[in-house]
């Protein structure tokens, strides 16, 4: 499959007024295509470090820099592209088996995340080979 038929950029309706911005942002299929089931932010990071470096066999995710900006690399075993986050309103929708890695934080950056599971260590691959070997299997 086409890596840009893979991830989703998507764009959420502002329903602010004068008293300031409000961003909603619904699962099940209304905003996103998942029932979201976890959420975490990652914040203090900067423009050294990488983050990521790994895909997840079953967790769907949305990414938002809620605040600042950062980069997402997205990598399918065979293309790769950049998105760059850089405000509230936008999202990056990853499904399962995508290499990702998340670097060129703002000291500002707020990266909200949103997850179609909870944690579980055991559907991570942190292992670039062992991801390239298990994506050439289901691809077969
Ligand atoms: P890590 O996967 O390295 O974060 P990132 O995706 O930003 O590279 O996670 C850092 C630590 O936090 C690691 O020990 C796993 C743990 N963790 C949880 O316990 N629950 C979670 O939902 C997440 C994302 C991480």
């Amino acid at each position: 499959m086409k890596l840009e038929d893979q991830y989703k950029i998507l764009y959420f309706k502002d329903l602010g007024d004068e008293r300031g911005n409000l961003i909603v942002i619904e699962g099940e299929g209304m905003d996103i295509p998942f029932d979201i089931k976890r959420v975490f932010y990652i914040y203090g990071s900067d423009d050294k470090v990488v983050r990521g470096q790994h895909a997840n066999r079953e967790t769907e995710f949305l990414l938002v820099n809620v605040g600042g900006k950062s980069k997402v690399r997205i990598d399918n075993g065979t293309e790769e592209t950049v998105v760059e986050l850089d405000r509230p309103g936008m999202g990056l929708y990853l499904p399962p088996m995508l290499w990702k890695d998340m670097y060129d934080f703002s000291p500002d950056s707020i990266l909200l995340v949103l997850a179609s599971r909870h944690y579980d260590d055991r559907e991570y691959i942190r292992n670039y080979e062992t991801y390239l070997r298990e994506i050439k299997g289901e691809t077969k």
